[in-house]
């Protein structure tokens, strides 16, 4: 036996013996079934693993099968998805789910080609799915898995750089248990988000302490190497609550293409840093688009939402309206509706905020 397998050997063991031990109660590790596995993960990506339970579990009562995704109404998939951003990944899943009635005769593949091949999976997904689901010895490469290898390893490779992941995979790739290559991903992925943080490393407590060069030397925050920077775009609104008598909120509905499509929002208009600065001191400075029947416009507060790319500063203004029977017919145009019942009509991250704002 060769050294580097003893080692993998040894690296595995003290890796599994801990998952055993310490490993998170998530509902998708009761299972290897890939649809819930696929689902788990597409959910996983961006979010926190326990901002994901609720969803899951909802979605799993809802859509129990890759044909029930296939057949989802779009307005209650996003409805299912409504506060966890990122929305395209529930428009892909539905994509892969069709993808798979017509070339997989309805089953989930258990070829990794045959994974990456569905819409929304790219080769972290493909793996995970194909070490947990079906045995494959891959290794999981996200963020986290970066983040623990090249502490681990000492990497110097730029996280940013398009073609990282081939340095990352082929460190990581000959430690991968053959036995349990998806509770190693896991654990690693455990690893990662409660003992090797962004910010922090319990050395003390990491089960691969012995094998870590950058614990040794203590150079771990210099780890993972990463030099670009996404520019996040600011962007300025101000966003309007309008209620009528009747209990109902004004509502529009957002294109049925980019950021947040299809999904619904307060009228919005977007306004100059400089006016959004005077906003709730002075107002704003010209009539925004709203219905002729509005009037007493009134500055609630300043709020600001994060995307991947951009940042929105929302003004957020109450608006009273004069005859509230004209305005609670039903509008003509079905983009723009009076609603108080928003079970068939997903929200938007920052409208279910400002509906948290005027809660309060
Ligand atoms: N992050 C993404 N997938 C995960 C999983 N299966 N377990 C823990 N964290 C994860």
């Amino acid at each position: 036996m060769k050294t580097e397998e003893i080692k993998s050997e040894i690296f595995q063991e003290k890796l599994l013996e801990w998952y055993d031990k310490n490993k998170k109660p998530l509902p998708w590790r009761q299972t290897t079934n890939p649809y819930q596995i696929w689902i788990s993960e597409i959910m996983a990506q961006q979010t926190q693993v326990e901002t994901v339970i609720p969803y899951y579990e909802r979605f799993m009562k809802k859509f129990t099968t890759i044909e029930s995704l296939a057949n989802a109404d779009d307005a209650e998939l996003l409805k299912m998805w409504e506060g966890l951003g990122y929305y395209s990944r529930a428009r892909n899943l539905k994509i892969a789910a069709n993808q798979m009635m017509t070339d997989f005769a309805g089953k989930f593949p258990s070829d990794l080609s045959q994974i990456l091949s569905l819409k929304g999976i790219g080769p972290y997904t493909a793996a995970a799915i194909g070490s947990i689901s079906f045995g494959l010895q891959e290794p999981a490469i996200d963020g986290n898995l970066m983040r623990v290898g090249s502490r681990l390893f000492k990497l110097e490779t730029d996280i940013s750089k398009s073609n990282a992941r081939k340095d990352f995979d082929s460190v990581l790739r000959p430690l991968v248990s053959a036995d349990r290559p998806g509770d190693f991903n896991q654990a690693l992925m455990d690893i990662g988000s409660t003992i090797c943080t962004p910010k922090m490393a319990y050395c003390q407590q990491c089960p691969l302490h012995s094998f870590c060069l950058s614990s040794q030397d203590e150079s771990w925050l210099n780890y993972p190497v990463k030099t670009k920077k996404i520019k996040q775009k600011e962007l300025y609104f101000a966003a309007f609550a309008m209620q009528n008598t009747l209990g109902e909120w004004y509502l529009e509905k957002r294109p049925a293409t980019g950021l947040l499509a299809n999904m619904w929002l307060f009228p919005m208009s977007e306004l100059t840093k400089s006016e959004f600065e005077n906003a709730a001191s002075n107002g704003l400075s010209k009539r925004p688009k709203i219905p002729e029947t509005i009037s007493k416009i009134n500055f609630v507060s300043n709020y600001r939402h994060l995307f991947s790319h951009q940042k929105w500063n929302i003004a957020l203004f109450t608006c009273q309206t004069v005859d509230t029977f004209e305005i609670s017919e039903p509008s003509p145009d079905e983009n723009k509706q009076w609603l108080k019942d928003f079970t068939t009509h997903p929200l938007a991250g920052p409208q279910v905020k400002m509906f948290e704002i005027l809660e309060k």
